[in-house]
């Protein structure tokens, strides 16, 4: 998406993550739905990003982007869900970005833990 292209244009790698909406269960030969497959997906995500903040590097996800066009050049297969796009590199000064993000180059603030985790049914509101 042309936002995303701002910033993400000079990243080292874009990594399109895909997850396989079947697999086949180990001694059988059918697929089945793999129910968890975008969780799953996100779980490799997530250790992506913590690996390459180890290595020094740094990943941004972003879910902005043309997810047909990305299935048709990449020749995904129907049974595989684009899920999301990875900047991936070093990060860069901030003075290359478009001044309407230099703000957004600081730690944001965290939503308190109250608000994300609830015992027992979903809250009313
Ligand atoms: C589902 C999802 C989609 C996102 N899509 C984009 C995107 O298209 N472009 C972008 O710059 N950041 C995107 N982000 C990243 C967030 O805007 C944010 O930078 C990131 O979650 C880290 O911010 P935080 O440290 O404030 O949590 C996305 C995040 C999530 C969870």
């Amino acid at each position: 998406m042309p936002f995303n292209q701002q910033w993400a244009q000079n990243a080292a790698v874009l990594v399109f993550v895909v997850s396989a909406r079947s697999f086949v269960r180990p001694g059988t030969t059918e697929p089945v739905p793999a129910r968890s497959h975008s969780f799953d997906a996100g779980a490799a995500w997530a250790n992506l990003a913590l690996q390459a903040t180890k290595l020094g590097w740094h990943a941004h996800g972003m879910g902005g982007f043309d997810g047909e066009k990305a299935r048709t050049e990449l020749k995904v297969p129907d049974d595989y869900e684009v899920e999301i796009a990875v900047a991936l590199g070093r990060r860069g000064d901030k003075s290359l970005l478009p001044e309407s993000f230099h703000k957004g180059e600081t730690p944001s603030g965290r939503r308190p833990l109250a608000e994300t985790v609830f015992e027992g049914a979903f809250p009313a509101a």
